[in-house]
């Protein structure tokens, strides 16, 4: 039986029947279901609705992996803020002992959600040879970035994982893996040789890793690795222009023919944020909340502030503390030139030969989700994922410089700068 409380004795039967019955009824859309009923419910309602999904997740023996799985996803798309204890238990019950399709998709959670406190747990997951592959590369990306070093052993899996006979999504995530990953000089050197093979899905994830050295010999591996492999105009040159700008001089040399490969117009770019550089000081907070929020720039659609707007992008409600002046005129005005993390977008191809372009928004153990310029989010299957790369186009809309008057880009400037 599950443990099922709530504001009244009259109530609690009922409420309780209800979400056995939908949780058996396949024909709704019982995640969003039941997300919304634990945001209208009171906290009394709320909470037991967590425990029974908590309490049926502890039941592995009892409970079918497909309700499992969907149990799990119940959690990662809910609106709560911090999940409650009770269903970081279930996590770790799901990671000790779940098939691997439910390992997989607690891992992922555990991911999107920046949970720390399995970091030790995962990184055992990593090291185990009997685990599915799958598993082990997503517990080493969730971890990466909080560990001191990597062990050889991890980079050499990793890269492994890079190699085109693997599905695209397992190959990004063996990518993101290394480049958020604390690596030697010595790796970095060798991950530069990975480039002849390592095609252009992981390539621009891959650059990333070069961002945090400053070495010399680093630097030019990276700029001889490009330049030797055919998937490197991949790469955005704004993106490895202002990565090589932290080189010592000899290496933004060498990197100078690349970059003019690419095509990147840094002049043209740069006298552009000059003229614009007077919007940013001045504005009139009330007035930029207007414009934000207003029809012109629809800039709500996108981004959430204060709770309020879409969630294509990044929530902007404390941007204010992240970025300021010129930085966030480059925001604006050339959205493709840095991206906000966790918000790349990516090309897919599928199967059937149709092309979807945008966010990946939410991933399930069987499909994915892209949020599109055009607002739609497009579902995908996992297995009809044909191939697949980084976009070097955001999803923000570019122009909004142009777009707007210069009165309502002053003002919007100044009602960002004001978030903190
Ligand atoms: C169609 C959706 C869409 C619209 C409309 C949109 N944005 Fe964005 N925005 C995004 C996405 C996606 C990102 C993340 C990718 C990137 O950084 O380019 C982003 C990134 C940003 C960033 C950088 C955030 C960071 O953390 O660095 C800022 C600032 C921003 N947008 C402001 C605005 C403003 C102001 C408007 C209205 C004029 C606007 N956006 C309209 C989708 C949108």
């Amino acid at each position: 039986m599950f443990w099922v409380v709530c504001c009244s004795r009259g109530l609690r039967f009922q409420i309780y029947r209800h979400l056995i019955s939908i949780l058996h009824d396949i024909k709704i859309d019982r995640i969003g279901y039941l997300n919304s009923f634990m945001m209208t419910g009171c906290s009394t309602c709320r909470r037991s609705i967590q425990q029974l999904v908590a309490g049926t997740l502890k039941r592995p023996a009892e409970v079918p992996q497909s309700l499992r799985l969907l149990l799990l996803e119940v959690i990662d798309r809910s609106a709560v803020q911090r999940l409650p204890e009770v269903w970081v238990e279930s996590l770790q019950q799901a990671l000790l002992s779940g098939t691997p399709e439910v390992r997989l998709q607690a891992v992922r959670i555990i991911h999107n959600r920046g949970l720390e406190r399995f970091d030790r747990q995962l990184r055992r997951m990593a090291g185990e040879k009997k685990l599915p592959v799958d598993v082990r590369v997503e517990a080493l990306a969730t971890i990466a970035r909080r560990i001191d070093s990597m062990t050889g052993t991890e980079f050499e899996f990793l890269v492994s994982r890079l190699d085109e006979q693997f599905t695209p999504l397992s190959r990004l995530t063996a990518a993101q893996a290394l480049a958020d990953g604390p690596l030697s000089h010595a790796q970095l050197q060798q991950l530069s040789k990975t480039f002849d093979t390592a095609g252009p899905l992981a390539i621009p994830v891959l650059v990333r890793a070069f961002g945090r050295s400053r070495e010399e010999g680093i630097g030019l591996a990276l700029v001889g690795a490009l330049g030797n492999s055919s998937a490197g105009s991949n790469v955005s040159a704004e993106e490895l222009a202002r990565l090589l700008s932290k080189y010592p001089e000899s290496v933004q040399l060498a990197g100078g023919g690349l970059l003019a490969q690419l095509g990147v117009d840094l002049e043209a770019k740069k006298a552009r944020l000059e003229e614009l550089m007077p919007l940013a000081e001045g504005g009139n907070v009330n007035r930029g909340k207007e414009v934000f929020f207003g029809r012109k720039a629809a800039c709500a659609g996108c981004h959430t502030i204060q709770g309020q707007g879409g969630k294509v992008g990044p929530d902007l409600s404390s941007i204010g503390k992240i970025r300021t002046g010129r930085d966030f005129l480059e925001a604006i005005a050339f959205p493709s030139s840095s991206f906000a993390r966790g918000f790349r977008s990516y090309t897919i191809l599928t199967d059937r030969g149709r092309v979807h372009t945008g966010v990946i928004s939410r991933q399930s153990a069987e499909t994915i989700f892209l949020r599109t310029p055009q607002l739609a989010e497009v579902r995908i299957p996992r297995h009809s994922i044909e191939e697949m790369h980084e976009s070097k186009i955001s999803v923000m809309p570019k122009g909004m410089d142009k777009i707007l008057s210069t009165d309502d880009f002053r003002d919007l400037m100044a009602y960002l700068k004001s978030r903190k």
